[in-house]
């Protein structure tokens, strides 16, 4: 069984049972497998609703400071109430009359961060003063050599999964959500944009050289979803409910990839309902934004990587837009079951490209993760790896299998029952937990009640708990083959056999072809074949960042020295873990020789990279010799 908040402990904490759109108190769940562990905090005791941010970003100290205005819902007779906090540093804490509350910080977690408890004292509205440390680990500050402009600084933020804490003080677990509003102060010369509604376009004068935007999001949002970014943006409008934001430079060619991003809403909203949150805008960020893309509520985060003026990268732009169905409106209770938000979507994603620009294209994409599975589940271990299971411990699924088994997962679905059934029974699951916390257990009793319905032989076919609960894959799992990469098979079989790399026809290869390409190559290669490599396709000197990723990660394998400086050119640069992290294991395992680069690559990166990046840079090129 599951059930909202239990009216018993407290009326207050339940939300309307059928939650309205955009109302908050929005609905938490309490059954065990929503438990998130990875919070202080205690919702049925005593909750946020709304976060109220006043913050000035001060590029000299590199710290936001200022305040945070927490609405508080507390059961009959709670004392206090938990936030989450990791290395803020807090001046205060008030209640709506101005009167202090007193306060205190727990241990500090090195993951987890520290619990600030307030004593309530019957506020329904707290205000803790307080400051980020330079090196919060959402903040990034980029120096403007970073930037495209070289001008100016440049900040963003990046929540997920438990950064936010590092710069907002609130109930950061995705099953907590809460609406908000931000005003922030910036350098007059800069422009700060939200994962929100913009309320002042323009900026308002903030006194001596600073002017202040205003922010407001209505909907409830689990916090990670909470984002900042502030630089020297300008804005392009795509379509009447879409536009791209990124610096003055990077303006056309962002306007040209993302050219298709209205009729992938409207492809979107055909397939599962409604778009609920207004505008669907894009930032497109400096290369140092850790990841391909992030689904910021109302402003997707893009990294520039994306970028290689022929649009086959826009399945990241599917993706994130995906999330704002599942993942921003239908959301992972706790990091465990994470599927939920990026197995659904890489499924989504997919039906997206496909509705754009037809099957083979979409079948490319699947394809090319199958590949990524296969390589995941062998990374991790084998078929029984633990860590290979689609629900686990919070970020324990290997790689990004919660993407690739999960998207597999429903396509086997999807196929066992029909394309057009399952397409309705989405629609119907997103508008019945719609701006809710779900759990994997939750999606399987839902699944039960509204598509199998009691059918035996269904239940028996599709091995729902086999596919949730397991490692490996299941035997039903359907692969999805592109025709257009089995034609790249067919070359790389030529190469095998020795064929000339000039007899292979490469003249306007998408990304896919190349990754197919490039990944299906023999991993032992003679410097000769790697030259002619180069030499023929250009390749060190690829401006394709994914295509740069792929050739640097085989020229590593084989300590091929030629790519090395293009291997430091690129890691001095691009800071996408996707593209960087295998780059630093390869070294790693070619002992001596490549642990030397790896550490100098590093230590001549590692100032460009976002802070959980270098962490996570930092232990691979750390980790002891296997
Ligand atoms: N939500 C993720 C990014 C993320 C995942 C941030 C885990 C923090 C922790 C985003 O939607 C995503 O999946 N990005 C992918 C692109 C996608 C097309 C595979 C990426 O960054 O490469
Ligand atoms: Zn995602």
């Amino acid at each position: 069984m599951r059930f909202l908040f239990p009216a018993l402990a407290a009326t207050l904490l339940v939300a309307p049972a059928a939650a309205q759109e955009g109302v908050s108190p929005a609905p938490i769940l309490t059954t065990p497998d929503a438990r998130d562990v990875w919070t202080y905090a205690r919702p049925e005791v005593a909750r946020v609703t709304h976060v109220d941010l006043d913050l000035t970003a001060d590029f000299q100290r590199k710290v936001m400071r200022g305040t945070a205005t927490l609405d508080v819902l507390a059961a009959p007779g709670a004392e206090e109430i938990v936030l989450d906090t990791d290395e803020l540093d807090i001046e205060s804490v008030t209640a709506e009359d101005g009167r202090p509350l007193a306060w205190r910080l727990g241990a500090d977690d090195p993951q987890l961060g520290a619990p600030l408890t307030v004593t309530l004292d019957d506020a329904e509205r707290i205000t803790v003063r307080y400051s980020s440390k330079p090196g919060a680990s959402a903040l990034q500050w980029l120096s403007p050599e970073l930037t495209a402009g070289k001008q100016q600084p440049y900040l963003f933020s990046q929540g997920q999964p438990i950064n936010n804490r590092s710069w907002i003080p609130t109930q950061d677990s995705p099953g907590i959500r809460q609406t908000w509003d931000a005003t922030v102060t910036v350098p007059d010369d800069l422009v700060a944009v939200m994962s929100a509604e913009m309320l002042t376009p323009e900026g308002v004068a903030a006194g001596e050289g600073r002017e202040s935007y205003r922010f407001r999001m209505t909907r409830p949002v689990p916090p990670y979803l909470i984002a900042l970014a502030v630089g020297d943006l300008a804005f392009r409008e795509l379509g009447p409910r879409s536009g791209v934001w990124t610096e003055p430079t990077m303006l056309d060619a962002a306007a040209y990839e993302f050219g298709d991003v209205e009729a992938m809403i409207d492809a979107a909203e055909a397939l599962y309902g409604p778009y609920r949150w207004g505008r669907y805008d894009m930032l497109l960020l400096p290369p140092s934004f850790p990841y391909g893309g992030m689904e910021n509520p109302m402003l997707t985060f893009l990294t520039p990587t994306l970028l290689t003026g022929d649009r086959s990268n826009t399945d990241v732009v599917a993706h994130e837009l995906a999330h704002s169905w599942s993942g921003n409106l239908v959301t992972n209770a706790t990091w465990s079951d994470s599927w939920l938000n990026e197995g659904f979507t890489t499924y989504f994603e997919n039906r997206i490209m496909e509705a754009l620009y037809g099957p083979e294209r979409a079948a490319m994409y699947s394809d090319l993760d199958w590949d990524g599975l296969e390589r995941d589940i062998e990374a991790a271990g084998g078929a029984d790896a633990p860590t290979t299971r689609l629900h686990g411990e919070p970020g324990a699924t290997f790689g990004q299998l919660d993407y690739f088994k999960g998207s597999v997962f429903l396509r086997t679905i999807e196929n066992i029952v029909g394309r057009e059934r399952f397409d309705a029974y989405l629609r119907g699951y997103f508008d019945r937990h719609a701006f809710q916390p779900q759990t994997t257990a939750g999606f399987l009793a839902d699944i039960r009640a509204h598509l199998i319905e009691g059918d035996a032989e269904l239940e028996r076919r599709l091995q729902l708990d086999r596919w949730a609960y397991q490692p490996g894959l299941p035997e039903n799992a359907v692969h999805v083959e592109s025709a257009t990469l089995a034609a790249v098979d067919a070359d790389l079989e030529a190469f095998r056999s020795g064929a000339p790399v000039s007899r292979i026809d490469t003249q306007g290869w998408s990304t896919q072809e190349w990754l197919r390409f490039l990944n299906g190559l023999p991993r032992e290669l003679p410097a000769e074949r790697l030259t002619e490599l180069d030499s023929t396709l250009d390749l060190s000197r690829s401006s394709n960042a994914y295509v740069r990723s792929a050739w640097l990660e085989l020229s590593i394998a084989n300590r091929y020295e030629p790519a090395l400086p293009s291997l430091r050119d690129f890691t001095g640069r691009v800071g996408r873990g996707l593209l960087i992290r295998p780059l630093y294991a390869g070294l790693m395992e070619q002992g001596d020789w490549g642990k030397a680069i790896a550490q100098d690559l590093f230590a001549n990166a590692r100032a460009t990279y976002h802070p959980n990046t270098a962490a996570q840079i930092e232990r691979i090129i750390t980790a002891p010799a296997q």
